[in-house]
């Protein structure tokens, strides 16, 4: 994928407003590990949700081409995460400058060319001392094709792959920052791929919004003073009062960390719709997409390009070769 458009945000809300996310974030107080979900049957079965990230994070050692035993990757990779509201629901009193910021809407009207903008999601991530995240795309949406039918790595594989375009609805996420953060850098390729990465660094009350469907974009690691400590699925991040916060496992406390050695983002989501006779169909699934219909155009495609020839492989076979056929990853930047 080509030239994509960006726009940041510096600074993004009035200061007290941005202070206030920093106390949101801290009465919020419990933050649950953002893991693997469940398996899909079928064609997605015994493969992770993100084969696609995992398997090129743990061929290359991520960007920085280190590669590390498979417990400290573990580590590394599973951060934090919960969800401040849905659509425009509110679930997190103290989220509404963010949710409704205007600027946000706007810049999605012009990174798409798409005038009705609908908020999906706003969520945080934390991440601890060590910790990082894999360059990858987002899961893009379809109609009629999301997370809840299709293994992630499969949408992921079918909006690289161009052949679903109309059927996508296009995505606009804003990540935003509200603490300085040493390391921990966000790193995103709007010029491709193959062309060498912006670097960005995490500063209070900052924000970048861009099409991360499309655009590659990760974590650099935030910065540790030792080995990163036994983190696990299935761990917790729990505010301990006064800038102080502990990773904890049913109850006893694994790592404490200060609130400045932590890196914390929000993220808002939102669909782009060209009218709204678009986003009817997206409501009503007149025009959706079905499992077999998305799989026979892949398998037609391979064959058209010479990957596949006689017999259609065997499900975890054909998952491999349409990840390596479609996904193109940066290649990891030098040491
Ligand atoms: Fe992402």
């Amino acid at each position: 994928m080509t030239e994509q458009v960006y726009e940041s945000f510096d600074p993004l809300l009035l200061a007290e407003q941005a202070e206030n996310m920093v106390r949101l974030c801290e009465r919020f107080g419990r933050y649950g590990m953002y893991s693997e979900e469940g398996l899909n049957r079928g064609i997605g079965e015994d493969l992770p949700q993100r084969y696609d990230a995992a398997m090129n994070f743990v061929r290359t050692g991520g960007r920085l081409g280190q590669v590390e035993e498979q417990d400290v990757l573990v580590a590394r990779t599973n951060y934090f995460r919960e969800t401040y509201a849905y659509g425009e629901h509110v679930g997190t009193p103290g989220i509404e400058p963010f949710l409704h910021y205007e600027g946000f809407t706007k810049a999605a009207q012009q990174i798409h060319g798409r005038p009705i903008i609908e908020p999906a999601i706003v969520y945080a991530n934390l991440l601890v001392p060590g910790q990082q995240l894999a360059t990858h795309t987002d899961v893009p949406e379809f109609r009629g094709a999301n997370r809840r039918i299709h293994p992630e790595w499969l949408l992921v594989v079918m909006h690289h792959s161009e052949l679903f375009d109309e059927w996508r609805i296009p995505i606009a996420t804003a990540v935003s920052w509200f603490h300085n953060c040493k390391g921990g850098e966000f790193h995103f390729y709007p010029n491709g791929a193959q062309a060498p990465p912006q670097v960005h660094p995490v500063r209070f009350n900052t924000a970048l919004i861009l099409d991360t469907d499309s655009t590659f974009h990760g974590i650099d690691r935030v910065a540790e003073r030792g080995p990163i400590a036994p983190l696990r699925p299935g761990m917790q991040l729990t505010f301990e009062g006064d800038r102080s916060w502990a990773v904890r496992s049913n109850g006893s406390v694994i790592a404490r960390y200060r609130w400045e050695d932590l890196r914390f983002s929000i993220s808002w989501k939102a669909y782009c719709f060209a009218d709204e006779d678009e986003r009817q169909s997206w409501q009503t699934h007149s025009d959706d997409l079905s499992v077999d219909f998305v799989l026979e155009r892949l398998i037609d495609d391979l064959r058209a390009r010479g990957r596949l020839r006689g017999e259609r492989p065997g499900d975890h076979e054909l998952a491999l070769m349409l990840i390596d056929e479609y996904i193109h990853f940066p290649p990891p930047a030098a040491a």
